[in-house]
């Protein structure tokens, strides 16, 4: 199949010229292969992502750059626009209504690419594409901490974003802990950073972003065996589709793994 995505008005003008021409003996064949349509997105031309920023190293502010975002699902989802020959446009979202399915279904964006981990409570309410990576959950301490594990967690404020994996992770196992839920990890890491909770427990690549600083820690890991998926409003099978095809092709010719590698390579 060719990946080349003839848009409709092309298409129209040269049925027209079909047309008006009696033999028509340059004109391309106005029949399209099923599937080559364009894409019908909510803005024509465009992939409209929402995504809950920041939570790097997945999604992060980049107010230099040309999208305002970067990101490992920003870089894949660009690529992704790209391969359907649309343009990326990112929207800031919070995380609660992008898995609950309400930004989604009400027609915000095409898809949320917001390290949502695809779990049949979510399946209810929104489509997921092929998953695109694996994830666990995680507690992150202070250097000079006495937490060491889970079970350290008796009376003590336990940070977790509203929502997540995380926060069902921390509810259900930290025994006796005072779980506090934030909107959002730009609220969360500092609170940690401010002595305001004494543990973070979340997706294991964002607490891992911030041990970088060197001041905290990752006491435990918990293999939860966890996998991030886009979502799309349920039955919007063409968006899902296209996105899952893409997918495949960037992971065929290798921009997925250059991607993946500029931010996972462990050396
Ligand atoms: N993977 C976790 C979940 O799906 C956390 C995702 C949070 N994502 C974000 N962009 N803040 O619940």
């Amino acid at each position: 199949m060719s990946k080349t995505r003839v848009p409709l008005t092309a298409l129209l003008a040269a049925a027209a010229a079909i047309t008006l021409s009696a033999c028509g003996s340059s004109a391309p064949s106005a029949e399209k292969p099923a599937g080559e349509a364009e894409l019908s997105t909510i803005t024509a031309g465009s992939l409209t992502v929402c995504s809950d920023v920041p939570y790097a190293p997945f999604e992060d502010f980049d107010e230099g750059s040309e999208l305002g975002y970067t990101g490992f699902d920003i870089e894949i989802m660009n690529a992704v626009a790209e391969n359907l020959g649309l343009k990326l446009v990112v929207k800031d979202q919070g995380f609660d209504g992008i898995q609950s399915g309400i930004v989604l279904n009400s027609k915000q964006c095409d898809v949320a690419a917001s390290a949502i981990t695809i779990n049949d409570e979510r399946k209810a309410n929104l489509d997921f594409t092929d998953p695109y990576y694996d994830s666990e959950q995680s507690l992150l301490v202070a250097n000079d901490s006495d937490i060491a594990s889970i079970g350290d967690l008796d009376g003590v404020k336990v940070g977790v974003q509203k929502a997540t994996t995380g926060e069902s992770y921390a509810t259900e196992n930290a025994k006796g802990a005072e779980i506090v839920a934030f909107p959002s990890d730009a609220e969360m890491w500092p609170a940690l950073q401010a002595g305001q909770v004494d543990a973070l427990l979340q997706d294991l690549p964002v607490n891992l972003e911030h041990t970088k600083d060197g001041a905290f820690q990752i006491v435990e890991q918990y293999d939860t065996g966890e996998q991030y998926g886009f979502a799309v409003s349920k039955g919007n099978t063409a968006v899902l589709d296209a996105i899952n095809g893409a997918l495949e092709e960037i992971r065929a010719d290798g921009s997925y793994d250059k991607i993946y590698d500029s931010y996972f390579a462990v050396n």
